[in-house]
């Protein structure tokens, strides 16, 4: 997810469940062609992540192309073709969701990623454009076209994140293809998500995971104390990533989420929303804790 599942940020999910996959932010494929090394930046991961799949965007098959290699000489497990993407820059470049109106290019594009890895190919989308009425022929056609798998988000394009997701058309569609099919959307819990199942695959769970990596444990959630040592391994590994400036300045948001909820953390929130270092951060959240027993 786009600012958020970096390596560090991975790493806290996959420390919390270990039989999770994730996926990175989703990363430019013309970047990658031109090898921009901010982009390429995105895309380092450590060892501990595998098996971790690298998200593309695009509609350039030669980018796509070699976007692809790189990702499989970086040592990713799979490639995930984002076509789900509606941000507003994304969808007027004809990237991302835009691809749901171009069913023709998004067919060359996931053929010509699958023709040139051995690594699996998964594409990422959502149920529609305004509604589901292309999600089987879009699914059958890039299934044709070598995709190894599919998740779909269960909203349309023209959905915001407020309505309900709508699993049933992806129910449906799962019975027209014979690759998994995951499902997305509105998942708080991985009860809710084994809840939403029927016939799909797999689930995926974004938002909930904010300041809540615990959402992936089979166990019930910890205290805020016994939170803390992966806190700050968050920190630490995000710091170690990016550097002391710019992880500290990344780290924020999520610490902010941590404490979300918290009755007692609207004090520390100015607080957190300035920290400089790693043990400016221990401090706060280990005064904090103090007084705080769940
Ligand atoms: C801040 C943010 C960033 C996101 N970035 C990506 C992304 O890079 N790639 C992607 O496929 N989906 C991205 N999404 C969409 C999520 O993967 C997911 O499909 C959507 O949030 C619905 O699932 P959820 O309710 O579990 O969050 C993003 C969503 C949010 C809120």
């Amino acid at each position: 997810m786009d600012g958020y599942s970096d390596s560090a940020y991975r790493r806290v999910c996959k420390t919390v469940n270990p039989k999770i996959v994730t996926y990175t932010e989703f990363t430019s494929a013309d970047g990658i062609h031109h090898n921009a090394s901010r982009v390429l930046t995105k895309l380092r991961f450590h060892p501990d992540e595998q098996p971790v799949i690298a998200q593309i965007f695009g509609k350039n098959t030669e980018t796509f192309i070699k976007a692809a290699k790189i990702c499989e000489e970086l040592g990713f497990s799979g490639i995930d073709l984002n076509m789900g993407c509606p941000a507003k820059n994304v969808v007027q470049s004809e990237h991302g969701v835009a691809l749901r109106k171009n069913h023709d290019l998004a067919f060359r594009l996931i053929e010509s990623v699958a023709r040139n890895t051995n690594l699996p190919v998964s594409v990422k989308t959502r149920l529609g454009w305004c509604d589901s009425s292309d999600l089987i022929p879009f699914c059958t056609g890039a299934e044709n076209a070598g995709a190894n798998m599919i998740c779909i988000h269960a909203r349309t394009y023209t959905e915001p994140y407020q309505v309900a997701p709508q699993f049933e058309p992806v129910y449906e569609m799962k019975r027209h293809v014979s690759i998994p099919v995951v499902g997305n959307g509105g998942i708080n819990s991985l009860q809710q998500g084994h809840d939403i199942l029927h016939n799909l695959d797999g689930f995926l769970i974004g938002q909930a995971t904010f300041g809540n990596p615990w959402v992936f444990s089979e166990q019930s959630s910890p205290t805020l104390k016994n939170k803390l040592d992966l806190i700050f391994k968050h920190a630490e590994w995000m710091i170690d990533d990016k550097g002391e400036k710019k992880g500290t300045q990344e780290i924020r948001k999520h610490l902010l989420a941590y404490v979300k909820g918290y009755p007692q953390a609207k004090a520390i929130r100015s607080e957190l929303c300035h920290v400089q270092s790693l043990e400016n951060i221990k401090e706060i959240l280990l005064r904090f804790s103090e007084n705080i027993d769940t």
